[in-house]
């Protein structure tokens, strides 16, 4: 059989990802899988219509997809998210429609998830039959155990590929229903205080619902309020995963373009951060991507501490809860506030005084430094890095490691040194049956909660 693996790393050939893939030819040698570099050619793909034809004639005469990618912001990387937007682009999603395909991704677990979820719904929506998906964690091919999983993965894609299996959908598509948004006039209008507010978009047709909304949410300022096009941004390319920002968060581009300059003097800079976009696809733009991804020079330090975050949608994001776990999640690691997130999905009376809300709450929560506890999305998260980061990835992040310690973000139980000797004298005590009984029957409720209870009396 043919397999074409269409490769989602930048770094091409040289990916941890594409070493599972060399595994399997080697296992299955009676298969072909070609490999085509997706993402590292990006620019070649979208420029040169010859060179996106030849993957398409591929993925045409293929008996099966893999698409093999490692997981970049909580989805896939920009160059490939790129990819997916031109098959509809050039009208060439029949030549996917009825393939059998999988998904392969490596990562360290984070947010793996909602990247799965997204590349399924994409399959779903180019009408292939999907077999599954495989969420790699970086060296699982080094136990046995990994290899063993992955092989058995890999064959049974093969034999489902075979015997024609039926296949399930998980994702229904999307529908965008059209409304013209059109803007009452501007409500009362707010002081900004002092704070800074950036609205970042982008942006292609000043006619469209997003850039109305844009407008209105700034008209609810008696301030200007500064609006950039991340098309206008210099930004030359997507994050190459190169990781030379591991040792001091210093990017590979240089100042061969203007991003990291910008996200320091603009980005950083802002109090207040509203991201305006429209969705495409499953996801926002490419271009929206790229900015996400770019920001990675960070690796995994959060940037946006204590900033107040807002996001403008245009489309139909009730209908993709995927996309919205990735928004708060993003933010909540970010260690920064989520203050709404206001979609197209409402009549234009209500969207009017939904902005102008989003305008005054996010003044109202900067002044009050008010960031929200955190979910599992944000908790968990950052637990999945800290362990790393303290870890295997603390060469080669340095950096991170430095940022973790000097910041606390090191909160492992090991030094917790009176909570330990209390529970192993409570171990001890529960070895007796009548203290057992005591405790576990009769005092556990009320101990509890007894030092919440001491913060409760002590409120005057
Ligand atoms: C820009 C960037 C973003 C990343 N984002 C994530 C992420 O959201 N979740 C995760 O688990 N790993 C993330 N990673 C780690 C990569 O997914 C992981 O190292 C992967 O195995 C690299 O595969 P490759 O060598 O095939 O490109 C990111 C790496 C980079 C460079």
């Amino acid at each position: 059989m043919k397999i074409t693996v269409l490769n989602g790393s930048p770094k091409g050939h040289l990916s941890v990802t594409m070493q599972y893939v060399n595994f399997i030819q080697k296992k299955f040698p009676h298969h072909e899988l070609k490999i085509l570099n997706i993402a590292s050619q990006i620019k070649k793909i979208e420029k040169d219509e010859k060179a996106f034809g030849e993957i398409m004639d591929d993925v045409r005469s293929s008996d099966g997809v893999l698409w093999a990618f490692p997981l970049y912001y909580l989805l896939v990387s920009s160059q490939y998210k790129r990819f997916i937007e031109l098959i509809w682009e050039r009208g060439t999603a029949d030549f996917f429609k009825n393939k059998y395909t999988a998904v392969l991704s490596t990562s360290i677990h984070f947010f793996d998830h909602t990247a799965h979820n997204y590349m399924n719904a994409i399959c779903d929506d180019l009408e292939m039959k999907y077999l599954g998906s495989f969420s790699a964690a970086m060296y699982d091919l080094l136990s046995r155990k990994g290899r063993e999983k992955w092989t058995l993965f890999a064959s049974e894609f093969f034999d489902g590929i075979q015997n024609h299996v039926p296949t399930s959908k998980r994702f229904s598509p999307v529908h965008y229903r059209t409304f013209n948004y059109v803007p009452g006039p501007a409500g009362h209008k707010i002081s900004a205080e002092g704070k800074k507010v950036l609205i970042l978009s982008d942006l292609t047709n000043p006619q469209t619902n997003l850039a109305k909304m844009i407008e209105r949410f700034k008209n609810s300022f008696i301030d200007e309020v500064k609006v950039i096009n991340l098309h206008q941004v210099d930004i030359k390319g997507g994050c190459l995963g190169c990781i030379q920002c591991g040792y001091d968060y210093q990017c590979s581009y240089g100042d061969q373009d203007g991003y990291v300059q910008f996200y320091k003097d603009q980005v950083k800079n802002a109090d207040i951060l509203v991201f305006a976009g429209t969705i495409q696809d499953r996801y926002l733009s490419s271009r929206w991507k790229m900015f996400f991804d770019r920001s990675f020079f960070h690796t995994h330090t959060p940037s946006l501490i204590g900033k107040q975050v807002g996001f403008i949608i245009s489309g139909p994001l009730r209908q993709i809860p995927n996309l919205r776990q990735i928004l708060e999640a993003y933010t909540e690691w970010q260690q920064a506030n989520l203050v709404d997130i206001i979609t197209d999905e409402e009549d234009s009376q209500l969207l009017d005084a939904q902005l102008q809300h989003l305008a005054e709450r996010a003044i109202h929560l900067a002044e009050k430094n008010y960031i929200k506890p955190e979910t599992f999305l944000g908790v968990g998260g950052m637990k999945i890095f800290r362990d790393d980061v303290w870890g295997k990835l603390r060469f080669p992040f340095q950096a991170d490691h430095q940022f973790y310690k000097n910041h606390g973000f090191y909160d492992f139980p090991q030094g917790d040194y009176k909570n330990r000797m209390i529970a192993k004298i409570l171990i001890l005590l529960t070895k007796i049956p009548y203290m057992r009984k005591e405790i576990y029957r009769k005092r556990m409720r009320e101990e509890m909660v007894r030092p919440l209870q001491k913060v409760v009396q002590r409120v005057e």
